[in-house]
């Protein structure tokens, strides 16, 4: 299972922060890293071992801080570097580690580096990123498609190039073949690692290292994941060279050079197994490649259960899997998963909290928070502002739902958030935390459960019962895990135990003696009464 050091992160459980989100320290209607740091209690209480933060470096927010101006410096309206610091101090008083995210591919567009770069085609950073003429007929070098829309190319009138962007034109591609590209990363690694930051998300880690020749892209074919499907092409170009597994083991080199190591999760955003797994390399590359054929399924066992036995069963020996519901790039689980069925989140509550492997919650994953409606005059992201109003990323990232008052707990009373609220008095940390039958105490009890009982951290898994909506498990030896996602009542035959967390909390401590009845969209973990070999 590893060393000890690694515990916290296979074992335990990881929290998404968006930090303008989260908890408004100043009354700005934004949220902040003070914030972060007056709810750390919830999170201690909550059972947390880990938080990844969403950028907190500087930016001119073109992409809510994935355009990032100075990869060493903290955004004014999130705090200071000094934040930074206490935050730090502050979770691991509380055994909580801080993982920041690292956005490698693109800097903003007022990055100094790219301010250099277009200023002449002979300045000495011209070729940090990638520029290239145009065609005869004066259009892009090549076919490539931006996932955001339009393609991957802006001309630049002065110096008469294009420069690429894999998303907005405020978001210019570095050019990962430089060295002194690789260098400069290395240093930013290192300067927060030497601050005490556990590790990093990697923003679109597979995509970093662009074909040298510049060679078009492949249009997708039918047998393509839908996600690929979206541009119409598929991306082995312009993304999943084979020469990013050279830049990621060099990170995972810095990462394990530090006492403690270091982790590196990457925001694997590709839709074939073999390609998501190859990120681990012979566990010398990432320590966690997120799942998103898991977050991209339907909610429906066949479909989940095929994507998490073949991750089980083609994951290298060494490396460990990861699982989340969703972040802050998708609807939320409770709205996408389940359409607002309260049952069906709590199924699916249960089954992040028992798979093996990590887990990542995103903020309010744990009140079954779902998305919110964000009206147009009200939407911030570019990418939804352009979609609008077939997707957006708005409605996952509105404020935490703290209490049911005005400001719900997020910001002072009266002080209109940066993004509308949901609905606090329908959904909130305090009416739920007194009760014990909410989502947050089902939350909480199971991540306990995890912590208590050694087989659901380490345990293997093996498929107990598959048929029709029914899904059950077993970790280790004493550990069953039955999910019913039909519409019909099921029964599985089980041996001679005890529900030690029912989805449907009145169930908590019934006797199993042989078989098991899960109403529709019902689950529960039971603790069998004797060591199954
Ligand atoms: C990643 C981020 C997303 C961002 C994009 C470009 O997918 O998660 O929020 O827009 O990269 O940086």
């Amino acid at each position: 299972m590893g060393d000890d050091q690694d515990r916290w992160w296979k074992e335990g459980v990881l929290y998404q922060i968006y930090p303008r989100s989260y908890a408004d320290s100043n009354g700005d209607g934004v949220g902040d890293l003070a914030g972060i740091i007056d709810r750390l209690d919830h999170l201690a209480w909550l059972g947390v071992d880990g938080i990844w933060i969403n950028p907190v470096t500087v930016s001119p927010d073109a992409d809510w801080g994935y355009d990032v101006a100075d990869y060493t410096g903290v955004q004014p309206v999130l705090g200071t570097l000094d934040d930074v610091h206490a935050l730090i101090a502050a979770a691991t008083e509380r055994k909580i580690k801080v993982i920041l995210d690292l956005v490698p591919n693109h800097t903003s567009i007022e990055h100094p580096w790219f301010e250099e770069s277009r200023s002449s085609r002979d300045n000495p950073k011209r070729d940090w990123y990638v520029w290239a003429d145009p065609k005869p007929d004066g259009s892009p070098p090549n076919n490539w498609l931006s996932g955001f829309g339009g393609p991957t190319w802006t001309l630049d009138d002065a110096t008469g190039q294009y420069y690429l962007h894999n998303f907005f034109p405020e978001q210019p591609d570095l050019n990962w073949w430089k060295e002194e590209v690789r260098d400069e990363f290395d240093r930013i690694l290192r300067f927060w690692f030497d601050r005490g930051v556990a590790g990093f998300r990697i923003d679109v880690a597979h995509m970093i290292v662009k074909d040298r020749l510049l060679r078009d892209n492949p249009p997708a074919t039918d047998d393509d994941h839908w996600m690929v499907k979206l541009t119409g092409q598929r991306q082995i170009y312009n993304a999943n060279r084979p020469e990013v597994h050279d830049v990621i083991r060099r990170w995972r080199q810095v990462a394990d050079s530090y006492d403690p190591t270091r982790i590196l999760v990457g925001e694997t955003h590709v839709f074939d197994l073999d390609t998501m797994l190859g990120f681990y390399g012979q566990g010398d590359e990432l320590n966690l490649a997120f799942n998103f054929l898991l977050v991209h399924s339907d909610f429906e066992p066949g479909a989940i259960r095929e994507i998490v036995e073949s991750t089980l069963l083609g994951i290298p020996a060494e490396s460990w899997p990861v699982w989340m519901g969703g972040n802050h790039d998708v609807y939320r689980f409770p709205s996408r998963w389940c359409e607002g069925d309260a049952s069906k989140a709590r199924c699916a509550l249960v089954l992040l909290l028992t798979l093996p492997g990590s887990v990542f919650l995103y903020y309010g994953d744990e009140l079954g928070m779902p998305d919110t409606d964000v009206p147009k005059e009200r939407l911030k992201d570019p990418v939804g502002k352009r979609l609008y109003p077939v997707y957006g990323r708005d409605p996952e990232r509105t404020p935490m739902q703290w209490s049911p008052e005005p400001g719900a707990g997020f910001t002072a009373p009266g002080v209109e958030p940066w993004l509308p609220f949901g609905d606090p008095t329908r959904c909130n940390v305090e009416d739920q935390r007194r009760d014990p039958d909410s989502m947050l105490s089902l939350c909480r009890d199971l991540i306990g459960l995890r912590a208590a009982v050694p087989d659901l951290r380490g345990g293997a898994y093996a498929r107990f019962a598959a048929e029709g909506g029914l899904w059950a498990w077993r970790r280790g030896e004493r550990v069953v895990v039955a999910l019913n996602l039909g519409d019909d009542p099921a029964e599985l035959d089980v041996p001679n135990g005890m529900v030690r967390i029912g989805a449907r909390r009145e169930r908590d401590g019934e006797r199993v003696e042989g078989s098991l009845n899960l109403g529709a969209s019902e689950a529960a973990v039971v603790w069998l009464d004797e060591a199954q070999a």
